[in-house]
């Protein structure tokens, strides 16, 4: 031999010993597969002692959460089922088989529990999926599945967006009793650890209980395992676009009562912010199940629209009181007092139109106003009274002129003169006196008309304030709530 040659048989026995080997274990494989399954039939339940229940051990991975529908109450789930339990009839002895400790099967070949969801909520029925099971020698058979499973569950949408919910998963075997198939909890809780992170969803445990039920016709207990997924939600997305513009839309409605009522727009501004808020409350009732318990947050924009209505009809009665112009009634000695003493002071409204300018300023000009007004009027009372004197000797002078004749003409053509001026000047005294009444009259009336403007104004002012404060105080119990 040469090496060359040695090595080369080397190689030969060597690739003759694995084919060798594998062949065998195919073989083995195949021998085992049909000796198990001879006489086997996966109908019955594997147990050489029917009196025996058998143990099924359960356990559930939660891989995802793909919806919650809220509306229609449906949780729907991907979750892995891993069902442990001995088949009493697969068994052998792994040294006859060349050291064979198991096979993978499809599952339909062997007998399977029939655990089933219970709470479902599908339409089809769909059970876990046709993989294969992994047999040991011993008859231990591990069957994993991957299930997207459909569940009822009951939402309670009272604090939403800032809810908790709980999802029930109860498993459960569909026919055979406790005392023919008993479930046993792998573990005391849901297995998270390869869950994938749900944008909507947090999920804070997944505990799992065991319940058995005796139902009044039957002696047979009942098991079944009940996994309770604890879920919060993430809300900032709400908070983004549900909460904060409502809150902002509603800061506005307030200061429809600082709009000057002449703009025409106040009623108009009360309007559209209740339309404002009316998409965002259907948005939000879309989503919603239409049950008993309203949501927090259509809580607040129940309360947010009421207040704006309030606030626009408010309005409404306060334009009247704007417009009561001249001819209206004046105004009452009570409202006086309150409106325009107290009020008036405590919500810094001076006179119509300040906003424009410091109000200080205007109030010295408007007294400077007055003082010169009533000048003017005592000066015109004071020339009254000597022109009607001064009148007094003209028609004196005239009776005397008469009574004479016509002597003195000379003298007597400039008295007539006098007295054309006397007659002219007392005319247009009357008149004066006639415009200046009407003068007076127009100004009484019209400072009717600016009292009752003063007081539409305090009213709008204490409005104002008083809907700044309730929507401030609402804003911050909702905010309240999400912390
Ligand atoms: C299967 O059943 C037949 C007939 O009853 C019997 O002869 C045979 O030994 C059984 N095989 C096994 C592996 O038990
Ligand atoms: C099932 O488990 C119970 C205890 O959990 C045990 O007593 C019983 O023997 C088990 N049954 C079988 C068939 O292994
Ligand atoms: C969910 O299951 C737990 C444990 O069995 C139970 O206490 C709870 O009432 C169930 N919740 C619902 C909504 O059915």
């Amino acid at each position: 031999f040469t090496k060359a040659n040695l090595s080369h048989s080397f190689i030969y026995l060597f690739i003759f010993f694995f084919t060798d080997a594998e062949s065998a274990e195919g073989k083995y494989a195949q021998k085992l597969f049909s000796d198990l399954f001879e006489n086997y039939t996966n109908a019955l339940r594997p147990v050489e002692d029917t009196d025996k229940a058998m143990n099924v051990t359960l356990q559930i991975t939660l891989s995802q959460i793909k919806d919650m529908d809220e509306r229609n109450q449906i949780l729907t789930a991907y979750l892995w089922i891993r069902q442990i339990w001995y088949d009493a009839y697969l068994i052998w002895d792994k040294d006859e088989y060349d050291g064979l400790d198991s096979i993978r099967i499809p599952s339909n070949l062997v007998w399977r529990p029939d655990i089933v969801l219970y709470n479902k909520a599908d339409d089809e029925f769909t059970g876990p999926a046709d993989t294969n099971v992994v047999l040991r020698y011993d008859g231990q058979i591990t069957w994993d599945a991957p299930a997207i499973t459909k569940s009822s569950c009951v939402v309670d949408v009272a604090y939403f967006p800032f809810d908790d919910q709980q999802c029930n998963l109860t498993f459960g075997s569909w026919t055979y009793n406790g005392n023919q198939v008993d479930i046993i909890n792998g573990m005391d809780s849901g297995d998270l650890s390869d869950f994938v992170e749900n944008v909507e969803w947090e999920v804070h445990g997944m505990p799992a209980v065991k319940n058995v039920i005796m139902y009044g016709c039957c002696s047979e207990p009942y098991p079944d395992v009940t996994y309770t997924l604890l879920l919060k939600r993430r809300s900032s997305f709400y908070i983004f676009n549900l909460l904060i513009p409502c809150v902002m839309i509603s800061f506005l409605a307030p200061l429809g009562f600082y709009l000057p009522a002449d703009s025409g727009e106040k009623v108009s501004l009360g309007v559209t912010v209740l339309l404002a808020l009316t998409v965002f409350q259907l948005m939000v009732a879309e989503s919603m199940p239409p049950s008993e318990s309203v949501p927090l947050i259509g809580k607040y924009y129940i309360a947010t629209m009421t207040m704006i209505t309030a606030s626009t009809a408010l309005t409404i009665f306060i334009m009247n009181i704007h417009h009561c112009g001249p001819e209206a009634k004046p105004v009452p000695q009570w409202a006086k007092v309150v409106i325009l003493e107290y009020m008036s002071k405590i919500f810094f409204v001076y006179e119509i139109g300040e906003n424009c300018t410091s109000p200080q300023r205007t109030k010295e000009k408007h007294s400077e106003k007055h003082k010169k007004d009533e000048e003017i009027y005592l000066e015109t009372e004071g020339h009254k009274k000597s022109q009607s004197n001064g009148c007094d000797k003209c028609v004196l002078k005239e009776l005397n002129g008469q009574s004479r004749g016509g002597s003195e003409d000379k003298h007597g053509k400039s008295e007539k003169n006098d007295l054309c001026f006397c007659l002219h000047h007392e005319r247009m005294a009357k008149n004066i006196d006639y415009i200046a009444t009407c003068f007076r009259e127009q100004k009484a009336s019209s400072a009717k008309g600016t009292e009752w403007k003063k007081v539409a104004k305090v009213m709008d002012r204490f409005f104002m304030w008083v809907f700044f404060i309730m929507v401030f105080f609402m804003s911050i119990l909702i905010i309240g709530k999400a912390v």
